[in-house]
């Protein structure tokens, strides 16, 4: 058994490991390369920032590339095969993938202002981050003086720190997986059947066993007939092999306005302008109160990966089955619905039991909501825009700006985690038993090809009838997106060392 002290945190680069929140500035660059040549040499001398724990780090820097941009650097076609399908043909490069996302109406790749077609997909993202007020110096230290003979900037993502409330007014930032560093926890089925928020290493980061016990396949290379690979981790599970993606991730990066005065102008008629009502709908929409405060019950079992001393993230649904207390479609219920390996139920042994054996009662809830382990994301992004209090986006004359998040999150598998949970999970409108609606905050609310409605947001009531909303207009639209990898710190040399012309590919 390790201890996460022996974990090599020096190849990661730093996000993998801490969203770089004291760090309040940052500014996203999307960039094309101009000249691979040059660009390799500013690559080479990149203060990247990795993992190790710094308490006095005043600024970082992240950088993640496009399958455009390692082409354009002169990758070989050996090592892209190594890459996931959904990394090579990119978030807005297959219909099918489009309408799976929810990137259709509104949302959809020919609206986009960046990123929409394969012609716009920027070949590099890098992320600065620097303490209050250092983040112009921060930039002009990072691009020296040889970076715009390298790149081509192709546009700077607005960011501002909001704190730790996202544009509609909510907490965020709450909730995370906690990577198991220490790699002690098993993935064996029977043993992980309750919700454990422990994540297998390989589950974020490549190289790594992952929650099936298995590595994420990745591009591995053969030393021999590459020397330059010498330097690379060796492959834990193939040791005849260079990792070229070990301490890697893939990052998801999406750009989505938010309609704030839509948002609370909304809720504010339905709630007939009453605050309580109009309280309460938001927070079932989002399922925790703007405070951050959840609205399920402390739990009294032990979490793993969730110390009892965390009041905002000590709980499960296990209790509320229908979403009496907090709604099943609402945002985080639908993002993380915090199951284990067996339907959820009573934990006694001899019920635990029947579910293994397969004779329990089958509830509606329980269709596609198992198993959360699999399909966790750790979630880095930042908010943009000028803050909108709820107070005043009520009012009509709320003043409309450009507002909304830039959503990152960091997977291994990007089908399996990422594009799982926003499809069959947030944007499905047949979710845990629910119907004909999607995502309260993230769902386009377009109909079903049978011409049913999927804009209603249900909340039971014990106390009654089910409380309906309908016509939920679409508050939150998608400007821009991709898929990046982030390597490791020494496959970034790799990179930055790789022959510029790729006709090394036959050696
Ligand atoms: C503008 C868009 C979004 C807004 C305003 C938003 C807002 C929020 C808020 C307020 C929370 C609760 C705070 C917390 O637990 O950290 C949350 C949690 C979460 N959101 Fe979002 N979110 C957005 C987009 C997304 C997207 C695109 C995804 C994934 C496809 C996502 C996945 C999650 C997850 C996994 C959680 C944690 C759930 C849990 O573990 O309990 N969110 N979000």
């Amino acid at each position: 058994m390790k201890s996460s002290s022996e974990f090599n945190f020096d190849d990661l680069q730093g996000l993998l490991r801490f969203g770089h929140g004291k760090l309040t500035d940052s500014c996203f660059l999307l960039l094309n390369i101009k000249d691979a040549d040059a660009a390799k040499q500013w690559l080479s001398a990149a203060p990247v920032t990795n993992a190790m724990a710094n308490p006095h780090l005043k600024t970082a820097l992240q950088i993640a590339f496009s399958i455009e941009g390692l082409l354009a650097l002169g990758i070989k076609d050996s090592l892209i095969e190594g890459f996931s399908d959904e990394f090579i043909t990119g978030m807005s490069g297959n219909e099918s993938r489009s309408r799976r996302l929810g990137d259709v109406g509104a949302n959809a790749p020919e609206y986009w202002d960046w990123g929409g077609d394969a012609t716009q997909v920027p070949h590099l993202l890098l992320l600065l981050y620097a303490a209050k007020g250092g983040i112009k110096a921060w930039r002009k230290k990072v691009e020296g003086k040889d970076f715009s003979s390298a790149f081509e900037l192709l546009r700077q993502l607005p960011t501002l720190d909001i704190g730790q409330i996202e544009p509609f007014g909510f907490a965020d930032g709450i909730s995370q997986p906690s990577v198991d560093w220490s790699q002690q926890q098993t993935t064996d089925t029977h043993d992980r059947d309750r919700y454990s928020n422990l994540l297998a290493v390989g589950e974020v980061v490549l190289g790594y066993p992952n929650e099936y016990k298995q590595y994420t396949a990745r591009p591995l290379i053969d030393p021999k007939t590459d020397p330059i690979a010498a330097d690379l981790p060796t492959a834990e599970d193939q040791p005849k092999f260079k990792d070229f993606a070990r301490n890697g991730t893939y990052l998801v990066l999406r750009q989505l306005d938010q309609d704030v005065p839509g948002f609370w102008q909304f809720i504010e008629k339905e709630a007939e302008a009453d605050p309580e009502k109009r309280t309460q709908l938001a927070a079932a929409m989002v399922g925790r109160q703007r405070n951050g405060s959840p609205l399920m019950p402390e739990s009294v079992e032990d979490i793993p990966g969730i110390p009892s001393s965390d009041h905002l993230n000590h709980f499960t649904y296990q209790g509320d089955p229908v979403g009496n207390r907090c709604p099943i479609g609402a945002h985080i219920r639908r993002s993380n619905p915090r199951t284990g390996d067996l339907p959820s139920g009573s934990n006694c042994i001899f019920s635990r039991l029947i579910k293994i054996l397969g004779f329990g009662l089958k509830r509606p809830d329980e269709d596609l909501v198992a198993s959360s382990r699999f399909h966790r994301l750790l979630r880095r992004g930042r908010g943009y825009g000028p803050v909108l209090a709820p107070e005043d986006a009520v009012k009509p004359n709320a003043p409309a700006a450009e507002r909304g998040l830039q959503f990152i999150c960091l997977v291994a598998n990007i089908s399996r985690q990422f594009e799982f949970v926003q499809n069959a999970w947030s944007m499905s409108s047949k979710f845990g038993g629910v119907q004909h609606e999607r995502d309260p905050l993230l769902g386009h609310r377009e109909p079903l090809m049978s011409g049913a409605d999927t804009d209603q947001f249900n909340r039971p009531d014990p106390a009654g009838p089910v409380l309906k909303t309908c016509h939920l207009p679409q508050f939150i639209t998608l400007r821009g997106g991709g898929y990046f990898f982030m390597p490791g710190l020494s496959a970034l040399k790799y990179i930055a060392a790789m022959p510029t012309n790729r006709s090394d590919e036959t050696l």
